[in-house]
């Protein structure tokens, strides 16, 4: 059994808890699947050899926040069914490349629609050590896949009046292995840095439903020297879309996702009087 950890506000180590579920069917306790308005349906039995789908995680991930629990609450509950995402082993057969961010080696799509939704792998390769950095409220709930990364926690300590001044201090730090579930606390404890430990690539299955803030937003820090400054990263326009990808959605059948889209790009260029949307090449014909 893997334990999932859960940060406070001072991001100390509160609680671990074991996992509920058994291999091939959903445990006493862990709803099999959540309606869309947040009340938890029937148990339902997994087949034998049935994987728990990424369509069904989104859909479980987002009645979890239309629950009236506290946002911690629900980063906790949505780290219990990332674990059982991560037992899949086929994870990056269903990703899009988006190449490396400001504080990983390599990323990977596996889903986002609007308003803020994303799934997302992020990668680091052996040894890598990211800067230490903040992206604000943007909250994330991860769970180790492959390898093994150090999730280097700092306060900041500092009111941030002071332009290019910084302090932070280590505060925690968290090792994540496969199938370990962890979530971002809110600032002033949302500094951090990644650490690649191990000999093979690091892996990492995120959840957001949190707008990022924009590139200009996102501070690097040096702790040493108590300086701070934008990271100047700017999203790929993979990962800067709306939707991704066009695939069956476990709500409302079957390429929902390239019809909501189409729907969507049909509506806008109609009110702009340009040409129609093609939603096999998702282009404009
Ligand atoms: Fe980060």
């Amino acid at each position: 059994m893997k334990d999932a950890v859960n940060l406070n506000r001072s991001g100390i180590f509160l609680a671990q808890m074991p996992s509920a579920y058994l291999c091939l069917a959903w445990a006493p306790g862990f709803p099999g699947s959540i309606e869309s308005n947040g009340t938890r349906t029937k148990e339902k039995k997994i087949m034998a050899g049935t994987k728990y789908s990424i369509a069904q995680f989104i859909t479980d991930a987002k009645a979890i926040l239309k629950r009236n629990d506290p946002l911690e609450k629900q980063k906790e509950a949505i780290g219990e069914r990332l674990k059982e995402l991560c037992k899949r082993d086929d994870l990056l057969r269903f990703a899009l490349p988006f190449g490396p961010s400001d504080a990983s080696t390599g990323g990977y799509l596996l889903w986002r629609e609007p308003p803020a939704t994303v799934l997302c792998i992020g990668e680091w390769n052996p040894g890598y050590m990211s800067p230490v950095h903040e992206h604000k409220d943007f909250w994330v709930v991860g769970c180790g896949y492959k390898g093994r990364d150090r999730w280097d926690m700092y306060e900041r300590l500092d009111d941030g009046s002071k332009p290019g001044y910084a302090e932070v201090k280590l505060v925690d730090q968290i090792d994540i292995t496969p199938g370990k579930a962890v979530w971002m606390p809110p600032p002033p404890r949302a500094v951090h840095s990644h650490n690649s430990m191990s000999n093979e690539i690091t892996l990492e299955v995120i959840f957001s439903a949190n707008k990022p803030p924009a590139p200009s937003e996102r501070l690097v820090y040096d702790p040493e020297n108590k300086a701070c400054w934008p990271s100047g990263w700017s999203f790929t326009p993979v990962y800067a879309g709306d939707y991704y990808p066009g695939r069956p959605s476990a709500k409302t059948g079957l390429f929902s996702g390239i019809q909501k889209a189409a729907e969507k790009a049909t509506i806008w260029t109609k009110k702009q009087g340009k040409r129609t949307f093609c939603p096999v090449c998702m282009a404009f014909a």
